[in-house]
């Protein structure tokens, strides 16, 4: 029989995720689909409840069931413990396993782009939300040991600070530029950049001339702080390959 797997969001539809799951499956010859479904926060927990009799052998979960799915797996490893979120689910003798593979995807995409990126730091990492835990978490994993967090609440950087301790720094998004200074890797993990939202204010010259600056948003591509970085001569990666990345563990659990 024909395997199913999920991706649930809200919203959903505009995941790239089903396409690229859709192309390995017909090139592979993989008898199996990759269903995006729509889930609202207030039927997450009643999707949760019936997954075990739902026939899927197990899915993605993206914004904002990310922590819904951490506390309704039975079964976490490490990486996921120590994100607090779960975006791949699958089933081990009928019970429900999640890990967190965005911080394996962040780390690959890196590797195989910019190969040499986690030879120093300080790091820049723009957010706080569910994406800049994931990121924190390989950098410190890499052996980063000044990760500067730079967000629009500084309340939520300081959070990040007390549960990843004290390699990570809290700052607000209005002294950036101060923050910035020397940087050799800088990450944004908020929406900023997104088609029709708005712009980071970063000065690019505060940076370490050899500064390597890379962007989890992918649509467009290149972000207008992707754009100023390889304008003011500095390499850039692109958040797409993150994308591939994250979602390589999952086909090989249920497929
Ligand atoms: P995700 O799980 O994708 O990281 P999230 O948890 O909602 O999503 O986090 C979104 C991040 O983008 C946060 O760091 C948020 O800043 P706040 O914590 O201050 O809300 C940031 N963000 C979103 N829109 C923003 C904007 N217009 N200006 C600045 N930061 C923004």
């Amino acid at each position: 029989m024909a395997k199913r797997a999920f991706l649930i969001g809200d919203p959903v539809s505009h995941s790239r995720s089903p396409l690229i799951h859709g192309h390995w499956l017909s090139k592979h010859g993989i008898a199996g689909s990759y269903e995006a479904i729509h889930v609202k926060q207030a039927d997450v927990g009643a999707f949760f409840s019936s997954l075990a009799h739902s026939g899927f052998v197990g899915g993605n979960v993206t914004v904002p069931h990310k922590e819904a799915a951490y506390a309704h797996a039975v079964v976490k490893d490490g990486i996921a413990d120590e994100i607090g979120a779960v975006n791949t689910l699958w089933f081990e003798e009928g019970k429900l396993c999640g890990t967190n593979t965005d911080s394996y995807g962040f780390a690959q995409n890196l590797d195989e782009r910019a190969p040499g990126w986690d030879s120093g730091g300080p790091a820049l990492v723009i957010g706080a939300g569910g994406a800049s835990r994931a990121v924190i978490h390989a950098l410190k994993s890499r052996g980063f040991a000044d990760i500067r967090v730079a967000n629009r609440s500084v309340e939520r950087a300081r959070d990040l600070q007390s549960g990843f301790g004290p390699k990570v720094s809290a700052h607000g998004l209005e002294s950036l530029d101060e923050v910035a200074q020397g940087a050799r890797l800088v990450v944004n993990t908020t929406s900023l950049g997104m088609e029709g939202d708005g712009k980071i204010p970063l000065t690019m010259s505060r940076l370490h001339h050899s500064a390597l600056v890379t962007d989890i948003v992918y649509v467009p591509l290149e972000t207008p702080l992707l754009k100023s970085a390889r304008l003011a001569g500095l390499r850039t990666v692109d958040g797409l390959g993150m994308l591939l990345h994250q979602a390589r563990p999952g086909v090989e659990k249920w497929f």
